[in-house]
């Protein structure tokens, strides 16, 4: 029942890890984890959010990518073919409709962070940092924040951005964006960890993140250190689905799932390598919530030599990482009107895209005309990520989780994993029907209270 993909395919096995690398590794790492972390008090958090990346973010990488490949087609169509295959419900499609929803409200607050890079990348390469005080650092990121015309002008800036990559195509928009930039920050990143270890408290920061103190763990740091797991890895919304299913049949599903993992965990915790240090030396609240990254590494650049080059280019590499992960966010949408309405991708991407930017205007709002409007004590920006992130991705996981390890026969799961070894296929699928539907309901148990 072999299909082919009408989108394309990925010209090779590293293009594929380069790509899902590229949705990983993003705003996630860079900015969200090492917020996370401080509003979480730490390596409690961090010990918890590696857990879940091993026990149910790997096993569920794969299963993302083995339905994808068998699938051949966007969430949707791939749940409503692969049911039929296994004569099952048509009604799975919902499971890939929930994922385009959730793409939708993730892009639409991802697009006005990716925004806050893109205007620091004009900030600090204007010198407007040099020498600027830890009060005018925070200053500064409020002032921009604060204003509505600001934001809504980066953030359209990034969506067209975004858009023009996925109307182009698999292979000619995303191939290229990924090939050099992506090795570029790794580098950098690991240079910042260099100037932090040299100048900042790397030793508290160390032991901040490493050394659990298990009495701050929250039920709140349970969940969120779950939907961070997925968020980070891209998971649980399809959007690893969808690259999944451009990716050519002989390439191993195992070895490239560990790779994406273990590039996606490295560059968080090196972020955090190099954020604490700074926060620490110059007395930063870690729990500052999203301005963290922003305001800290503002101070960094502004004292080390160079510090105006280096700044620049670290926010156009954080930006290229965004743009890799939010391309991510608007494929699957974008694919499933193409099979759809048979529409050319070109005039498909102009409404998923204005989709995206319509509610990304109630994000950006968030921060400064409707900073007093709130759902259930969070403002429309927290409430996106919230329900999104911590929720939304979790359960379909979980979803995908019982589709590929109940539902989906084992024969049509071993024969598209392709395992070499059966110990490796057995422990993926005792990870995948046990472990990972048993974690994340614990986990939802645990935050409503009940556990
Ligand atoms: N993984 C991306 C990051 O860490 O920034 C965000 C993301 C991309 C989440 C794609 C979900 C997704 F489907």
């Amino acid at each position: 029942m072999a299909r082919s993909s009408i989108h394309g395919q990925w010209s090779s096995r590293w293009v594929f890890i380069l790509a899902a690398t590229g949705s990983a590794v993003g705003l996630g790492n860079i900015w969200r984890f090492p917020y996370l972390t401080g509003e979480n008090g730490g390596a409690a958090f961090v010990l918890l959010y590696l857990g879940c990346i091993a026990a149910v973010g790997v096993p569920l990488l794969m299963a993302e990518i083995m339905l994808g490949r068998r699938g051949r087609q966007s969430p949707i169509h791939s749940f409503e073919s692969l049911a039929q295959d296994e004569s099952l419900s048509r009604n799975w499609r919902w499971l890939g409709a929930m994922g385009v929803v959730a793409g939708f409200m993730i892009l639409s607050f991802y697009s006005v962070v990716a925004g806050w890079s893109l205007a620091y990348v004009f900030y600090t390469g204007s010198g407007m940092f040099a020498d600027i005080t830890v009060e005018g650092a925070g200053e500064r990121f409020n002032a921009m924040i604060g204003s509505a015309e600001t934001l809504l002008a980066w953030h359209t800036v990034f969506m067209v951005m975004t858009a023009i990559i996925v109307g182009r195509g698999v292979q000619s928009g995303l191939e290229q964006a990924v090939k050099y930039l992506m090795p570029a920050l790794f580098i950098l990143l690991i240079a910042m960890v260099g100037y932090a270890m040299g100048t900042g408290d790397f030793g508290a920061a160390i032991s901040y993140l490493f050394h659990p103190d298990f009495s701050k763990l929250t039920n709140k740091t349970v969940l969120e250190a779950l939907g961070q797991a997925f968020f980070s890895l891209s998971l649980g919304m399809g959007a690893i689905l969808t690259y999944g299913s451009y990716l050519s049949d002989n390439t191993s599903i195992p070895h490239t799932s560990v790779i994406i993992a273990l590039a996606d965990t490295a560059v968080a915790l090196l972020a955090g390598l190099a954020v604490f240090p700074i926060v620490f030396a110059y007395g930063l609240e870690p729990s500052s919530g999203p301005g963290l990254v922003f305001v800290s590494l503002t101070l960094a650049f502004a004292h080390m030599p160079f510090g105006q080059v280096f700044g620049c280019l670290f926010f156009i590499l954080l930006t290229v990482a965004a743009w890799t992960s939010a391309i991510s966010l608007l494929e699957p949408a974008t694919a499933w009107l193409v099979e759809r309405l048979k529409w050319r991708r070109r005039h498909a991407v102009i409404w998923t895209g204005t989709i995206a930017w319509v509610m990304g205007i109630g994000s950006l709002l968030s921060f400064n005309h409707w900073d007093s409007v709130k759902f259930f004590g969070k403002n429309f920006f927290d409430s996106m990520e919230f329900i999104s992130t911590s929720v939304m991705l979790p359960v379909g996981g979980l979803l995908i989780a019982v589709f590929a390890g109940w539902r989906m026969s084992r024969a049509s799961s071993s024969d598209e994993l392709r395992m070499q070894s059966t110990l490796g296929y057995s422990v993926w699928r005792v990870l995948t029907r046990y472990v990972a539907p048993a974690g994340v309901v614990l986990v939802f148990l645990n935050a409503l209270g009940i556990l």
